[in-house]
């Protein structure tokens, strides 16, 4: 097989300073476990509009649909706020999982045992918590039809519209199921049956795939709102989530706070397999791009590592590669490496972005000695 491809786009904000940590993981694992990469890089998001008037280049579009795997760091800024709507950074984004039909979103929010202090809530809530939410990332009401601004009378009328077809709704359940079985065995499906069609399809849709091929998994359904809910009260209960596009949006970034950090959590965009037999497949963190202290080394570069992690296990069969990345990572952190984002108020040194990224090079290279 060829030498297994990655298109890294950076980004925005904190996105190029935490892809440089990124970048050293990568060579690190060309020159000390022969697993190299044929890695390219190019614009997304304000990045991209700032060089070609377009959040993402129609060429940009094409690569990433040929690469085996795609990186990317964040996008967005206040200084594109001005900007039209359709060439806002978030639309490169949004296209990107659109056009490669990126269908299956994985979240973990899994806390890391010397970090369970700084969660909001209490260190036996939150202490060993491991859950995935999948959200669905190509329909729903991101981008169902119609949609717009338009004038109805003497006012204006804004319109989204939540569609999910069948098939849609029957993936997503297949790769939350199998993804369950690869767990903790156990799925709770999250819509709102209680006011809305879309929800009663879901929950319909959902159950008849369970019923087809997964009887083993453990399937639950929840409201969503109680689900928001759930996660605060006693998050340990979950294993897999799945859920639909806006629903995983807002679930997500709740789930993500439990675990202290936003700038611990990557994710995994994952689509249809391609001729190779790997996923379509793009790998970012779940924070953005931080524009208060861009430029500043003072970003977490550990969600964008740990994203590079799934990229090992999901798009390179190297579970146990990823393994050995997220153990480097798990043991800066016990040995009380903190980024600024981390600390709590014993007044302890925060290292830099490049320093962090650093520690993990050397505690991968420790793994190996
Ligand atoms: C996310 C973000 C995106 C979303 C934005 C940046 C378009 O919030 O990935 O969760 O809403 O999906
Ligand atoms: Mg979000």
């Amino acid at each position: 097989m060829s030498t297994p491809s990655i298109l890294i786009l950076p980004g925005d904000g904190i996105g190029p300073e935490v892809m440089a940590e990124v970048r050293k993981v990568i060579d690190w694992y060309g020159a000390k476990r022969n697993v190299t990469f044929d890695v390219s890089e190019d614009l997304v998001g304000g990045a991209a509009y700032d060089a070609h008037g377009t959040p993402l280049h129609d060429d940009t579009m094409a690569k990433a649909q040929e690469v085996d795997a795609v990186l990317l760091g964040a996008v967005g800024g206040p200084k594109y706020d001005v900007l039209d709507f359709s060439v806002k950074p978030e639309r490169g984004l949004l296209r990107l999982r659109k056009e490669m039909d990126l269908y299956s979103n994985l979240r973990p929010a899994q806390c890391f045992d010397a970090l369970a202090d700084f969660s909001s809530l209490k260190r036996d809530v939150v202490a060993g918590l491991d859950i995935v939410i999948v959200r669905e990332l190509t329909s729903g009401i991101y981008f169902g039809e119609p949609r717009g601004i338009i004038n109805e009378g003497n006012e204006r009328v804004g319109i989204n519209t939540q569609r999910y077809t069948e098939s849609e709704i029957e993936r997503v359940a297949r790769s939350a199921f199998e993804l369950a079985r690869r767990r903790g065995n156990k799925v709770c499906s999250m819509e709102k049956a209680n006011v809305m069609e879309s929800g009663i399809l879901w929950r319909d849709v959902v159950t008849e795939v369970h019923q087809k091929d997964y009887q083993d998994v453990e399937l639950s359904h929840m409201y969503a709102d109680a689900g928001a809910m759930q996660l605060c009260r006693w998050p340990k209960q979950f294993d897999v989530i799945v859920t639909d596009n806006l629903f995983g949006d807002l679930l997500s970034d709740a789930a993500a706070m439990l675990t202290g950090s936003l700038g611990m959590l990557p994710s995994a965009s994952l689509g249809a397999p391609m001729a190779n037999g790997r996923p379509k497949a793009l790998y970012e963190p779940v924070h953005g791009s931080a524009p208060d202290i861009a430029g500043q080394g003072k970003a977490n570069p550990i969600a964008c590592i740990l994203s590079f992690a799934m990229a090992l296990r999901y798009s390179f069969d190297m579970g146990d590669e990823a393994t050995r990345l997220e153990e480097a990572v798990e043991k800066v952190l016990a040995d009380g490496l903190r980024t600024a984002d981390l600390l709590g108020e014993d007044g302890a040194q925060p290292v830099s972005t490049s320093e962090m990224g650093d520690a993990i090079v050397a505690a991968l290279e420790a793994s190996v000695a």
